[in-house]
């Protein structure tokens, strides 16, 4: 693998301990993947935050490496925490559970990773341009990075994010070439889409068949909270870290003879009922799977005007969107309603069952799909406007 002369000196130690052992996993990567070299990337953004997912072994690595004069050299964020930072008792958290995460977030901070705990950074305004290369890490946010803004990431794991945060460049593989770009399976859509959770049960479906394969629809016209729902759903049934959609994504190119499958309402339906569309009504709504944008959060205050929840609501965002509902009037509207906005974490990185929830409705795909593993939890996935409707009254 070919490497300049200032990453031979990165390796050999020049640049201290922790960018040589950064660029030696960079490196062998590299090798396993067959890059001919790095390339210099823009932005980093790291999963692997939750103390509920990594525990003290994963807080102990990044301590060392923190330790070891860690510093970040390019734009990095990460993913959500176990818990909101200041509404931690509410959830009901443990004093080891808030310590552990509290000691993952400082040695995050000390390598000078920001904050944003958010598996949305396209909703807190980094958006990499189209061709730009990055390295990021919840998946999610690589789908939607290569496929609605057509920016340049592999699926990295969080510890290959990081390494890349530290040095500034990734391996060239992949999704780096545009030779790489190519869909090789073709979805023609003959069905009513009309919510976003609609097109995550579609995305869902297809994630099962497609694995790692690049995915070209036909047939339907999302907007970016459809596409955003479409992706993570993609990337948690299935690989998939690439879509296009003919018409609507910056990039198509379908392969000379790609693989064609046909989706319709009947697909589409059993796939609702694998991911709980037709499970009894649960305990608790959580919302924003990925983080709620402000369009969805705007979307629940409109629906909860003048009404009031006869379940909990628990909304999961970033600290920036909370702001902006602040600002905008739609935090009120849904706390005077019962709801609460949790920020920095998800329902399913935060102990959601230490909370004594044992069931939980959701209007994402990816939720429902992980809750039941990760959470032990029933899942009921439905639209979201049928969701609080249900669970509201006029006043
Ligand atoms: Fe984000 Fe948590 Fe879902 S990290 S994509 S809200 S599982």
């Amino acid at each position: 693998m070919y490497l300049t002369k200032r990453q031979e000196r990165m390796l050999a130690g020049e640049f201290g301990e922790a960018s040589s052992k950064a660029m030696e996993i960079l490196v062998a990567l590299g090798k396993i993947y067959g890059a001919p070299r790095l390339v210099r990337c823009t932005s980093a953004q790291i999963s692997g935050v939750s103390y509920k997912n990594i525990g003290d072994a994963g807080a102990d690595f990044l301590w060392d490496l923190a330790q070891k004069g860690a510093r970040v050299r390019i734009a990095s964020y990460i993913n959500p925490a176990g818990m909101d930072l200041n509404r931690f008792e509410e959830m009901g958290l443990d004093r080891k559970f808030i310590e552990g995460q509290n000691r993952i977030l400082q040695a995050y901070r000390k390598m000078g990773v920001n904050l944003s705990l958010t598996c949305a950074p396209y909703q807190i305004g980094v958006e990499p341009r189209l061709g730009e290369h990055v390295a990021w890490a919840e998946s999610s946010a690589v789908i939607f990075a290569n496929s609605v803004l057509g920016a340049m990431t592999n699926r990295e794991s969080g510890v290959s994010a990081l390494c890349s945060a530290i040095t500034g460049y990734t391996p060239y593989y992949g999704y780096h070439l545009t030779s790489n770009r190519v869909a090789t399976l073709l979805v023609r859509v003959d069905a009513k889409l009309t919510d976003p959770v609609d097109y995550a049960i579609l995305g869902s479906h297809i994630g099962r068949v497609a694995g790692e394969r690049v995915v070209a629809f036909r047939g339907i016209n999302p907007t970016r909270e459809d596409l955003k729902a479409l992706g993570a759903a993609l990337a948690s049934t299935g690989a998939v870290a690439l879509f296009f959609v003919e018409g609507v994504t910056p990039e198509w190119r379908l392969s000379d003879r790609p693989e064609a499958v046909d989706v319709g309402q009947a697909e589409l339906k059993m796939e609702a009922d694998k991911l709980g569309g037709s499970a009894p009504s649960a305990e608790v709504i959580t919302i924003g799977c990925p983080h709620a944008s402000i369009q969805e959060i705007g979307r629940l205050a409109r629906i909860l005007t003048n009404r009031r929840l006869t379940k909990p609501l628990y909304v999961y965002t970033s600290r920036q969107v909370k702001g902006q509902a602040d600002q905008l009037g739609y935090t009120k509207i849904i706390e005077d309603a019962g709801g609460k906005i949790f920020c920095d974490t998800c329902m399913v990185v935060s102990p959601i069952d230490r909370m004594g929830v044992s069931s939980i409705e959701v209007a994402s795909a990816k939720a429902a799909y992980y809750s039941p593993m990760m959470s032990h939890v029933n899942v009921r996935l439905a639209p979201l406007e049928k969701i609080i409707l249900e669970a509201s009254e006029a006043v």
